[in-house]
């Protein structure tokens, strides 16, 4: 892709207003006016690379608004002027949506952080943009409530964030998707004009439910200022079983009788598979939970009202599995420390699979009868090309092998999502050509979708096709139109 001509170059005297409106140092990170002070373009570095280190930006100026005002002005300006923006939270977006593609201005809210309200009573919780996920999601243990949603992520992704990603993460299955549960939210237009939609109602029929369209939006169609969101009482008890099955097959079966079994108290039921397991151990060190080696994995997580109710009723589904041959072998956690170990498994492949090179990921939903063969499939394919070496290297060795080290799979598997990452010893062209378009097309084949959680972004601006069709992206095109008519809200992703 080219830079888009019609956008403006960025010169002294755009900054000089930033600086005017924002005032204090940190809030504006000028590479502009000091194109050769090395200092500067280290604080501007790490808002140009995402979490991956697979996108790189060149964005020579960073604002750091504090108010839904700031924001207002910050974008009426740029939209007066065609200065092209890319809307910031955490940056732990996968997709290559968070961080520019040229010298787009980035706009990051993570100094709007403040906590507005919450009711007690009817748990609904009203945050700025910036506040982190698990500051929100403390915020609210302490009221006896929790976050409805989590993610590995929690530390540094912002509620915006989330709301901009329409994040899923790992409770999903137990308390429904941000579509959901974002009551209301407020949002700043291309042209500076404030949405004010903070609704705190669970129910409001009155006309479209135009917030919807920000949530999953990925910063296309404004930036997200504060959310009003719905907030479930706190579970008293959490409980984990961990258990390996010899087939995928079984994982199916485990699922249906968890369903049946647990019932109402059921929260969680994710998929690992054996190499995503080993990559962890590589990584960490830790001692794996089970003794023996199984094919997958899964983690099963109860979240109920009762400790001893729960743990009883989980021993009783895991002993009925293991009797009836569904799964091979089990462990449960019995308190907070296990459980937390446990769920590290889980939650620690992302960042295992990053600490060992190059991740080419993809995040699709399938019928779940399928679910786990887009992993063989693309397994064999990479051995095919000859790009495939599962030897774990040691550190003396200096032999150059094929760059593909494992084909992984794992995922949110009670909600047929399914995340195939390829990892790599270093990010490879070959590679790439060898899964793209390869894995959206046997995604398209069984009607699946080519983003499940994760968005468009960067990385499948140009395969939405494979997931809607021309109407609804003729339609999609059309609403992008009528909110930001210069196109200067994310550029070059999503539509
Ligand atoms: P960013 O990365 O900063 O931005 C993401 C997108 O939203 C970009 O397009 C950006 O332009 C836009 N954006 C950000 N803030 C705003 C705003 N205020 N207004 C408008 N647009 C905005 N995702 C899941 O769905 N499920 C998971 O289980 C999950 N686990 C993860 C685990 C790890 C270790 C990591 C690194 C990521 C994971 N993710 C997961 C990806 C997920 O999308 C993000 O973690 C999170 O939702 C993004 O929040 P962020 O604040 O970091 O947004
Ligand atoms: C997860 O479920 O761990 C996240 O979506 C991140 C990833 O897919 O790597
Ligand atoms: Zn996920």
């Amino acid at each position: 892709i080219k830079r888009d001509a019609r956008f403006a170059e960025l010169t002294p005297e755009h900054v000089a207003y930033f600086r005017s409106l924002l005032g204090s140092e940190s809030a504006v990170l000028d590479g502009v006016t000091n194109p050769d002070d090395a200092s500067v373009a280290d604080d501007i570095e790490p808002y140009n690379s995402d979490w991956m280190r697979k996108y790189r930006g060149h964005t020579r100026l960073v604002l750091r608004p504090s108010t839904t005002e700031e924001v207002s002005k910050i974008l009426k300006y740029c939209n007066d002027n065609m200065l092209a923006v890319v809307p910031q939270g955490g940056n732990t977006g996968l997709v290559g949506g968070s961080v520019p593609v040229f010298d787009e201005i980035v706009i990051n809210v993570s100094r709007m952080n403040r906590i507005l309200d919450f009711d007690a009573v009817s748990g609904i919780l009203v945050v700025e943009a910036g506040v982190i996920l698990e500051v929100a999601d403390q915020y609210l243990a302490e009221r006896g409530h929790i976050f409805p949603l989590d993610l590995g992520a929690k530390g540094s992704c912002h509620v915006g964030g989330n709301v901009s990603t329409n994040a899923g993460g790992l409770r999903l299955l137990r308390y429904g998707s941000l579509h959901g549960t974002v009551l209301g939210l407020e949002a700043v237009l291309a042209d500076g004009t404030v949405v004010d939609d903070l609704c705190r109602l669970r129910k409001n029929n009155t006309g479209y439910d135009l917030k919807q369209l920000f949530i999953g939006a990925e910063g296309t169609l404004g930036i997200v200022t504060k959310v009003s969101i719905q907030c479930p009482q706190r579970p008293a008890a959490q409980n984990v079983a961990f258990f390996g099955l010899e087939s995928f097959e079984a994982a199916q079966q485990a699922f249906r009788e968890a369903k049946g079994q647990l019932g109402e108290i059921l929260s969680a039921f994710e998929l690992m598979d054996e190499t995503s397991q080993s990559l962890v151990q590589r990584v960490t060190g830790n001692k794996r939970p089970l003794e023996g080696r199984h094919p997958f994995y899964c983690l099963v997580e109860t979240s109920g009202s009762n400790a001893e109710h729960d743990a009883e009723k989980l021993s009783t589904f895991l002993e009925s599995v293991l009797e009836s041959g569904i799964v091979a072998d089990g462990t449960l956690a019995d308190n907070e420390t296990q459980v937390r170990a446990l769920w590290a498994w889980r939650e620690g492949i992302p960042e295992a699979l990053g600490h060992l090179g190059g991740t080419y990921k993809y995040d699709v939903s399938i019928p779940l009868s399928d679910l786990y063969k887009l992993v063989e499939d693309t397994k064999a394919r990479i051995a095919e090309a000859g790009l495939l070496d599962e030897t774990a290297e040691d550190k003396n060795d200096t032999t150059e092998r094929p760059p593909v080290r494992a084909v992984v799979g794992y995922g949110h598997m009670g909600d047929a999502n399914l995340h195939l990452n390829v990892s790599t010893r270093r990010f490879d062209p070959r590679v790439e050509q060898v899964l793209e378009p390869f894995v959206y097309e046997w995604i398209a084949e069984r009607q699946g979708s080519i983003s499940a959680e994760h968005g468009l972004g960067l990385m499948k601006k140009k395969y939405i096709g494979y997931s809607r069709n021309p109407t609804m992206v003729g339609l999609m095109k059309s609403i992008k139109n009528s909110f930001d008519p210069n196109g200067i809200l994310n550029p070059y992703k999503y539509l």
